[in-house]
């Protein structure tokens, strides 16, 4: 039935018979990147620019077809592939990645949806510009993928989330409309924010196509610790002093758990992965300064002569160069690769206030180990934004993927419901997708439940946008 679809040769039309994938192994476009699930898709469809994604959509609507919008498929929780329905089309936008104006003096950059992340920030670097949303997966994600899941990454302390960084968007609607919103206005109280409607929006109510995103002026120094804390509540009280000496200059403040270090160790050896022994927690911390080197090495070197006397830091290094301070951020951001390396996981990206994490952390550690005796926690994450990735791995040995099918609900629910007693969000950063979909109608408020169902209705009446996703 797929070959013979009649909407193929009107999309083959569209965008040529070479970006109609609908053969060959599509497992790059049809698996998430956590390998939780495997779709398979009508066809992927690679559209060139605005207009062919305009006719690309038209053209599903009018057959009644649903879209899967993607970029770099690098998502956490399902939501960029096809279901195993073999209806769907995947939209992948990754053709699309010019980078259309930099404009200086408004200190902004236009960007096409398909445009991947690292290509952004090294295009401006080189006019002498910061794009600061960074993540690990910032080789192969797209900003369209970004702004789809108001992804968060290691700057948010200082620059904000994706939609923070957000000035304008061009999207084209579920009914196959372009709407342009590219001003790069900072203000506009014309009425309602469409743009914040599609940020966030996991594809679900139109599709991205181009972005007016903020830039600053690069630093003119930039120093990286890696640090030993002897517990999450002295990690907190680095994180106030952080702020306290470096205010708008702290710019990274990350965690890692030791158990989530050891992974490091043992899957990428060559790493060389300090403290990491002797400490149970680490942290790498990133000033970012407008002078000189020199004034942030002593800026830094205070905080951290204050840390050490009130015993929130018991070792640390300053990295000495830019390579130093690539390696250590390296350590951090390998440890998503380490733990799938490891096998199968259970992902909580959760955000609870800052001042609540030791004892969320202390509560849930001490319930999940009574609970499931040898599952092996794994906290890492974006402390300065109260983001922790509070991961389970199976107890050594195990079938992980029998461990997930038998434990991923209970471990869910537990860890969950503790989120709520503290307020927090059971995703802070990745999104719903389909993974958390069930999760969301648990732990979000009715009221907010309908508001969401209310505007779905009105963008997408016919479902035709990533269903599934988010919402039932
Ligand atoms: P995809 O995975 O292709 O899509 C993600 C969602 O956005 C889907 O729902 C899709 O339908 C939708 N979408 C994609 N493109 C468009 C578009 N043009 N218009 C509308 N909707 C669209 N995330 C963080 O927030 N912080 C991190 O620190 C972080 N670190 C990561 C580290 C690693 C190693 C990996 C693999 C992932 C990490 N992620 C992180 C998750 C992921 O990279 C982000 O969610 C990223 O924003 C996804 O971009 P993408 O282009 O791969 O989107
Ligand atoms: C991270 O901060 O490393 C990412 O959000 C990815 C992950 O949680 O695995
Ligand atoms: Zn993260």
């Amino acid at each position: 039935m797929t070959a013979n679809h009649p909407l193929l040769a009107t999309l083959r039309a569209i965008v040529g018979d070479a970006n109609v994938l609908t053969e060959g192994d599509l497992s790059a476009w049809e698996l998430d990147w956590r390998k939780r699930e495997r779709g398979h898709a009508l066809a992927v469809v690679r559209p060139a620019s605005t207009d062919e994604v305009a006719q690309v959509i038209k053209a599903c609507a009018a057959a009644g077809v649903s879209m899967v919008p993607q970029g770099g498929n690098t998502g956490m929780v399902v939501g960029s592939t096809p279901d195993a329905s073999g209806t769907q089309v995947v939209l992948s936008l990754t053709r699309m990645h010019r980078i259309r104006k930099l404009d200086a003096a408004n200190l902004t950059v236009t960007v096409d949806a398909g445009c991947v992340l690292q290509s952004i920030q090294e295009a401006c670097e080189a006019q002498g510009f910061l794009f600061p949303l960074s993540l690990a997966a910032e080789g192969s994600c797209t900003i369209g993928g970004n702004l789809g899941t108001n992804a968060g990454g290691t700057q948010v302390v200082r620059y904000g989330n994706t939609r923070e960084l957000c000035l304008g968007l061009e999207v084209v609607t579920a009914q196959g409309d372009v709407w342009n919103g590219l001003t790069g206005l900072r203000k506009d109280n014309t009425g309602y924010d469409l743009r914040h409607l599609f940020i966030g929006s996991e594809g679900t109510l139109g599709v991205i196509t181009g972005a007016v995103m903020k830039l600053y002026p690069m630093p003119a120094a930039q120093l990286t610790a890696f640090a030993a804390v002897p517990s999450l509540d002295a990690a907190v009280a680095l994180l106030g002093l952080a702020h306290k000496h470096l205010h708008a200059g702290l710019t990274g403040f990350e965690v890692m758990g030791q158990f989530a270090l050891s992974l490091v160790v043992k899957h990428f050896p060559q790493q060389r992965v300090p403290f990491w022994q002797e400490s149970p927690y680490c942290v790498v911390m990133e000033a970012s300064d407008n002078e000189t080197e020199a004034h942030a090495r002593a800026v830094f070197e205070r905080l951290l002569e204050a840390a050490m006397e009130q015993g929130c830091v018991t070792d640390a290094v300053v990295a000495e160069n830019m390579a130093q301070a690539k390696a250590l951020w390296h350590i951090r951001e390998s440890i998503p690769l380490a733990q799938a390396q490891e096998g199968l996981n259970i992902k909580h990206d959760i955000s609870i206030a800052v001042s609540s994490i030791p004892e969320f952390v202390r509560q849930t550690d001490a319930a999940l180990e009574a609970a499931f005796p040898g599952a092996r926690l794994v906290n890492y994450g974006h402390l300065g934004d109260g983001n922790l990735h509070y991961n389970v791995q199976a107890p050594a040995g195990d079938d992980a993927e029998a461990f997930l099918r038998d434990q991923e609900k209970p471990i869910n629910a537990l860890v969950y419901d503790a989120v709520d007693r503290f307020g927090g969000s059971i995703s802070a950063e990745h999104g719903i997708g389909s993974l958390k979909r069930d999760k969301l109608e648990a732990h979000k408020s009715p009221i907010a439940l309908g508001l969401m169902r209310s505007i779905k209705q009105a963008l997408d009446p016919h479902n035709l946008m990533n269903p599934g996703r988010v919402l039932r």
